[in-house]
């Protein structure tokens, strides 16, 4: 029978003390209340004696979130447990995580203290913590360091004095998964009242492990994992909640477990954490990445033609995301030229395939990227000029009033005139000019999304704007790079508009084709 695995969350916690600034307690709640719709069995909402401000972030998701257990950090003092206590004495049912450090280095030089001082602590700080709860949950931080029987003997203690949950973790991201998956073996053989405890971990990914390890401790008889949703966490952090997730329903054969959570929720649930806690997803990070589920070569592209199971071994559908259209570049192969030809609702009647895909090799070397319009415009029109500039940017001119009001004027080529605009802003220059050009084209575009990024490169700060649009149910893009971040967000903008415009041309000239 499938055994269930305790899915914990410290983003909150672990994953919070690794970002640039802290998070305040309104961004805490919207990331605790998807983890809840995502049904993350415990959420470690914070670390209450370190702020006021984490004191209250905790108490105020106390009254937020109804099916989660809340979880507060506290260390081995007398103090930390009370708060923790008092942060979440609103809940019938909170878990208590109190952590201690097991092994020989952080007990003689960060705590000063030898083997038996470490025990007594321990057993004092359950005892206090169980007037509160009777969920505690008891870290022997750095584990992965720990002498294996140090380790038994601790964790022995612990449980006969009533600890349910015992988690062990590698906290420096030191084990690799065998000698990890050795370590839970070791306990299940010399650790006589084991079977009383929940046995969970807590890697972090130093060496890149965090995930590997987790999933070998679980086959060696650990039931709780805790990570993050993306992996932020301390140093390189901790494990991506998501991959072990996915690997547990992917491999469910072979692991036999399974976890109560909404797979359907993962990829929402990593959007809400990357923005509200402002990291970027590497385009190929497993899971969650933009290219997790993208086929760009033609060998692949064709493959999943033929049998999407030929290179895929889970659905985009199966974490939330719709199904992704390939992004078709001069990699991509005849196949997969007359399959999104296909998904459009043409077949090979209505085009010569041969002919199409040698200009389609050829603007994708020009342009990078090809997209439907293109394909369009390649199979139906003659002769037509590529990259049209519909739109040309004449003049931007602007004044900011102590950062209140700004004041925008711009001039631009459009439909064989010279066009003008003024417009005053209280939300800032970029703002401004995106309602600018709106208004003065009369397109009716949503922006969906900007990156403005400044690099340096020859002796100089140069801004790289990339933008996303949605048109007519379309998505579009545009970029420019300058040494003006406004005009690069200017230009970037109207970019994006010639690529609208063309894209009206060729339906236009489709339609009377
Ligand atoms: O990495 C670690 O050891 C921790 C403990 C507090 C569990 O974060
Ligand atoms: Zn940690």
């Amino acid at each position: 029978m499938k055994e269930k695995i305790i899915i914990f969350d410290t983003t909150l916690r672990d994953g919070e003390q690794a970002l640039q600034s802290s998070l305040n307690t309104q961004e805490k709640i919207k990331i605790a209340l998807a983890l809840e719709e995502m049904k993350i069995d415990i959420i470690e909402a914070g670390f209450p004696i370190s702020s006021p401000g984490d004191f209250k972030s905790v108490q105020e998701i106390c009254k937020k979130i109804k099916n989660s257990t809340i979880c507060s950090l506290a260390r081995c003092v007398e103090k930390d447990i009370i708060i923790a206590a008092k942060a979440m004495s609103k809940l019938d049912n909170f878990r208590i995580h109190l952590f201690l450090g097991t092994s020989k280095l952080h007990i003689e030089s960060k705590l000063k203290k030898n083997f038996k001082e470490i025990q007594d602590m321990a057993i004092k700080s359950v005892k206090l913590a169980q007037k509160y709860t009777d969920d505690i949950e008891f870290s022997c931080e750095d584990a992965g360091r720990t002498s294996i029987d140090d380790l038994c003997k601790i964790i022995e203690i612990l449980i006969k004095n009533g600890v349910k949950t015992i988690n062990i973790p590698d906290t420096v991201g030191y084990t690799v998964p065998n000698e990890f998956s050795k370590i839970i073996s070791e306990l299940y053989i010399r650790v006589p009242n084991i079977d009383q405890a929940i046995i969970s971990v807590h890697c972090h990914n130093d060496l890149g492990m965090a995930v590997g390890n987790s999933i070998s401790a679980i086959q060696a008889g650990a039931r709780q994992i805790e990570g993050t949703i993306t992996g932020i966490g301390e140093r390189a952090g901790n494990t991506a909640l998501e991959e072990v997730i996915m690997a547990i329903k992917t491999r469910k054969k072979m692991l036999n477990f399974f976890t109560d959570i909404k797979y359907k929720k993962i990829y929402k649930t990593s959007k809400i954490i990357s923005n509200i806690c402002n990291i970027s997803i590497p385009i190929n990070k497993s899971i969650i990445g933009k290219n997790a589920f993208a086929h760009s070569s033609g060998i692949h592209q064709d493959g999943i033609i033929k049998n999407r199971k030929n290179y895929e071994i889970m659905s985009p559908k199966d974490i939330g995301l719709k199904k992704i259209k390939f992004n078709l570049t001069s990699r991509s192969g005849r196949a997969a030229v007359k399959n999104r030809m296909q998904e459009m609702g043409y077949t090979e009647k209505d085009y010569d395939l041969k002919k199409l895909y040698q200009k389609f090799l050829k603007l994708a070397d020009e342009k990078g990227q090809i997209f439907d319009y293109d394909l369009q415009m390649l199979a139906f029109i003659k002769n037509n000029s590529f990259k049209k500039k519909y739109i040309i940017l004449k003049k931007i001119f602007f004044t900011v009033q102590s950062f209140q009001t700004t004041n925008i004027y711009i001039k631009i080529f459009y439909n064989n005139q010279i066009k003008k605009i003024n417009l005053s802003t209280k939300n800032g220059i970029i703002n401004g000019i995106y309602k600018a050009l709106k208004k003065i084209t009369n397109i009716n575009f949503l922006l969906k999304k900007i990156t403005i990024e400044s690099i340096y490169k020859e002796n100089k700060i140069w801004g790289k704007v990339n933008i996303v649009v949605k048109y007519k149910n379309e998505i579009f893009y545009g970029k420019n790079i300058s040494k003006d971040i406004i005009k690069a967000s200017s230009k970037s903008i109207i970019d994006v508009l010639n690529n609208i415009l063309q894209y009206n041309q060729i339906k236009k000239n489709i339609k009377n084709s």
